[in-house]
């Protein structure tokens, strides 16, 4: 009935990669396997006791019951200013430069949607988090691909980048009028230097773009490196915003708040199309959400320590399994090269060949882009104990699929 209805924007939205490995995991649990799931960046654990007390208390209150602020109730808004404050030594309007999000993702794409006209063009590194590209196809607008360069300490290399950038603005076909940058970068956990920043803003000014930076994993760094933020670089404000989430540092993803905050024209944009779209978040857990940004800070570096120490089981041990992986100085993921001898699997198949014959599901790199296909993401969620069963059944894994490469690889 009413085949003859084409929705446009559904058809520029690919399968989702994710949902072939997911369909596969649940067969697989229903069959009775015990998976041991490093697929989704869903961390795992609950947010921490004051912070959840605190959402018990305020939602006893009968007046927080009603419609809220769609940009966000203004103390937690002032907690997002002081956030900046105290962290990177920015400063920011509550009402012009900060809007309150339904977690990042949200944010982010509801920003397209508000500022991107049919037709324009934006430049999204690939591999990179699906919404960075597909906000832009559902809001009518184009991507220009370029490859993210990277070394083996997933550290970004400057000039290459720029070189694929400027490379990026001579290949469109309409100039670009937005360039999206995530560092720390999901899903490659690449990580770039404040020279970046400065970099990138000196551009935008001179080629007259914005820029959209991504921190969501900010807080989860290790061995002394520290995120920076796009806002620093002075005069950022006039070309760029950045956004911020309370899922990972605070092991809120459920709860579903982030932000977005700088350039005053996106940021109104969006607080505008959000008064159209939604009343804002339930009052209390805004209310929360302002504690857990003023209030005691241990929970983070408890949270970093936890991935930290998966990360070093998960390199130990599948190192021992047969397969190398490389560590990284931050996020909550190992992006992780697969195997000489079956890469030629491609990354899809492969995680679904890890995960039907060593029951471990992995995210496929192909679901990030083409760039990512010689490798497969690791989310750090699983307890130790689970990483260590992970890690015998890979090696059996592998001692078998090495065993047989060679005749498939014919
Ligand atoms: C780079 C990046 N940005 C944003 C998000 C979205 O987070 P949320 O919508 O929970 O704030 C994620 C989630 O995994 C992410 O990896």
């Amino acid at each position: 009935m009413f085949n003859e209805f084409e929705f446009d924007k559904m058809r520029r939205l690919p399968k989702y990669v994710f949902a072939e490995v997911g369909e596969l995991k649940m067969s697989e649990r229903r069959k009775g396997a015990d998976v041991i799931d490093f697929s989704m960046g869903n961390p795992d654990g609950p947010a921490p006791e004051h912070i959840r007390e605190k959402l018990i208390e305020a939602s006893a209150k009968p007046h927080n019951h009603g419609y809220s602020a769609s940009k966000g109730i203004y103390k937690l808004r002032l907690a997002i200013t002081n956030w900046y404050k105290r962290r990177y030594d920015v400063d920011l309007d509550p009402d012009t430069e900060t809007v309150a999000t339904m977690g990042s993702k949200e944010g982010y794409a509801h920003l397209i949607q508000a500022i991107v006209n049919p037709g324009d063009m934006a430049v999204v590194p690939d591999p990179a988090y699906p919404i960075h590209a597909y906000a832009f196809a559902l809001a009518g607008g184009n991507v220009q691909k370029m490859e993210l360069p990277y070394d083996e300490d997933f550290n970004l290399l400057e000039d290459q980048f720029f070189h694929n950038l400027e490379k990026a603005f001579q290949d469109s076909f309409v100039k670009p009028k937005y360039v999206v940058v995530n560092f720390p970068h999901n899903p490659t956990t690449v990580t770039c230097q404040q020279s970046f920043y400065e970099r990138i803003v000196a551009m935008a000014k001179k080629e007259r773009f914005y820029i959209i930076s991504d921190i969501a994993y900010a807080d989860i760094t290790f061995d002394g490196y520290k995120t920076p933020s796009i806002l620093t670089v002075p005069g950022a404000k006039d070309v760029a915003v950045e956004s911020f989430t309370l899922s990972k540092s605070y092991n809120m993803a459920g709860w579903r708040v982030g932000f977005i905050v700088g350039n005053k024209k996106l940021v109104g944009a969006l607080q505008k199309i959000k008064s159209w779209l939604d009343y804002g978040m339930f009052t209390p857990i805004q209310i929360a959400a302002t504690i857990a940004l003023d209030g005691p800070q241990e929970c983070v570096a408890e949270f970093t320590d936890k991935y930290y120490r998966r990360q070093k089981v998960v390199i130990e041990t599948f190192n021992q399994a047969g397969w190398a992986i490389r560590p990284t100085k931050a996020s909550m993921f190992l992006w992780a090269e697969i195997p000489q001898e079956l890469q030629h699997l491609g990354s899809l198949e492969f995680a679904k060949r890890l995960l039907v014959e060593a029951k471990v599901a992995v995210s496929p790199g192909i679901g990030f882009g083409e760039y990512g296909d010689k490798y497969v993401r690791i989310a750090l969620i699983e307890n130790e104990k689970r990483i260590r069963q992970a890690a015998k059944n890979i090696k059996t894994f592998l001692a078998q699929a090495k065993q047989n490469a060679p005749k498939q690889a014919q």
